[in-house]
């Protein structure tokens, strides 16, 4: 995970990302949050290719009318080494047409971040998407993915009672896609819904207990885990929010172990940091 570890090959794989990510014409429910690949590849032209392709259009059509849905593809004549398991996840909030671009465009960029791998996953600013030859379908994940606190505001009493507020009541509200708010402090939880709801609250017990206690005080937190994700942010101040983004937009890196397959993680982060922790 450190980003010391990063090695020649990794950082071109980075500058290429960036140049795919940061396309202009980004809307901010399809904006890049991490994506990352299978080292494993496939060969063209295989059953497993074609079952990849008619997996990632499922995803794209069935996310116009569903937030949420899994697949299992086998064309005929596939062997069952060929068979490929793939799901996407909308934000509960986005309506049916926004759901469906971002999905779209989720798939899209996978073709070009993991191109040949037999797997992948890329989470955007609205939806999520995953695919993989080994099945993950309704199998809890609750590995730390990505981590992202913001600037620490300080020890400000009543902006933490707030923050915790918002936590507890993400923690408590049972469902797949929860939000809340107080005062200045909004908060937002989503579980892939590959989960049944006792999953999903397991998931989401570990992310907001560690949005707590390793965000701090920060102003923001975001916290992916394999299988859910919980963030919360000040009014005005966020991951998502300030032309500051644009500058300071980027990339790191961790080695993940997705499914029992090692996967590469790249995310966007902070440049700036990139640069200094490279030295
Ligand atoms: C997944 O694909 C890799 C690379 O082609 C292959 O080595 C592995 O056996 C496959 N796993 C399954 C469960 O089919």
């Amino acid at each position: 995970m450190s980003i010391q570890a990063l090695s020649l090959s990794s950082l071109m794989t980075f500058f290429l990302t960036t140049s795919i990510l940061t396309q202009p014409s980004t809307s901010a429910i399809e904006s890049f949050i991490y994506g990352g690949c299978s080292q494993l590849k496939y060969t063209e032209g295989t059953p497993y290719e074609s079952n990849v392709n008619s997996l990632l259009t499922s995803l794209v059509n069935s996310a116009s009318f569903a937030t949420s849905n899994k697949f299992k593809i086998s064309v005929p004549g596939s062997a069952p080494t060929d068979v490929v398991y793939g799901l996407f996840q909308c934000r509960g909030d986005l309506r049916n047409s926004d759901c469906r671009d971002c999905v779209a465009r989720s798939v899209s960029q996978l073709g070009n971040l993991c191109f040949d791998s037999t797997g992948g996953a890329l989470q955007l600013e609205g939806c999520f998407v995953k695919y993989d030859n080994i099945s993950f379908l309704g199998v809890e994940d609750k590995a730390v993915v990505l981590k992202k606190c913001g600037p620490s505001i300080g020890y400000d009493s009543e902006a933490l009672t707030r923050r915790d507020a918002v936590m507890d009541y993400l923690a408590a509200a049972g469902q797949f896609f929860r939000v809340g708010g107080s005062g200045n402090v909004q908060g937002v939880a989503q579980c892939v819904q590959d989960l049944d709801l006792s999953e999903c609250q397991d998931c989401l017990s570990e992310a907001i207990g560690r949005l707590k206690s390793e965000c701090g005080s920060a102003a923001w937190g975001d916290m992916f885990l394999g299988k859910c994700y919980a963030r919360y942010s000040e009014r005005g101040v966020s991951s998502k929010s300030g032309s500051n983004d644009e500058i300071e937009k980027t990339l790191a890196i961790l080695i993940g172990l997705i499914a029992g397959v090692a996967v590469l993680i790249v995310f966007l982060s902070i440049f700036s940091k990139l640069l200094e922790s490279g030295k």
